[in-house]
């Protein structure tokens, strides 16, 4: 089974979910670390009571974003990770830290990359009248939310829904699409999930 690394940096609602989906009988993969670089970040608790071991890399206290690099690499080589996920992650990575994972490394991004890139994709949406939004796991690349699409979910927007009401309903899917993600790529398939 594939040792598994989640990378968070807040409430880990993605996290939790492919933890549990990693408990079925015979998954490919497993998890071994939940990393955060924010020591306040509420999935750190959930991740300890899913009884996965936590670590904080705090992004503010390594003197840049070199050794803060140097750390998260550390430490996700010491725990062996094979695959490392980042769910809610919000540093950028830089090109030499991702080269170093390239081919293990997966992203969820609240869009249907590749549209909006970057933040605030619900609102984007919204201001551009998109008639369909979602989310996407990809592979991570040097390039920022760019690399070879894994799996996309994809929902009408109501028109007039708020951006909270739409995120909320993204959210729901990322909860679906990523464990299957997950699963697929840890067995070597890595054909787009279409939800
Ligand atoms: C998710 O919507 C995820 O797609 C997004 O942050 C949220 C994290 O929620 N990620 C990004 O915007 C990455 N740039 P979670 O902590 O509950 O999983």
């Amino acid at each position: 089974r594939k040792r598994t690394a989640i990378l968070i940096s807040g409430s880990g609602s993605n996290m939790a979910r492919l933890v549990e989906d990693m408990a079925d009988k015979g998954h490919p993969a497993q998890p071994v670390l939940v990393v955060s670089n924010v020591p306040e970040a509420g999935g750190l608790a959930k991740a300890r009571r899913l009884n996965v071991p936590t670590f904080v890399v705090d992004h503010r206290a390594h003197g840049g974003r070199a050794g803060f690099e140097a750390e998260l690499d550390r430490v996700l080589r010491a725990a062996r990770a094979e695959i490392v996920c980042l769910a809610g992650f919000m540093r950028v990575l830089s090109g030499d830290f991702v080269a170093g994972w390239e081919g293990r490394m997966l992203n969820i991004h609240p869009s249907l990359l590749p549209r909006h890139r970057g933040l605030d994709t619900h609102a984007r949406a919204l201001a551009e009248g998109d008639a369909r939004h979602g989310c996407t796991v990809h592979e991570v690349t040097a390039a920022l939310d760019d690399g070879p699409v894994l799996g996309q979910a994809s929902l009408d927007v109501i028109p007039g829904e708020t951006p909270e009401a739409l995120a909320a309903r993204v959210l729901r899917l990322e909860h679906r699409l990523y464990p299957a993600v997950l699963r697929r790529f840890a067995a070597g398939d890595t054909t787009p999930v279409l939800l």
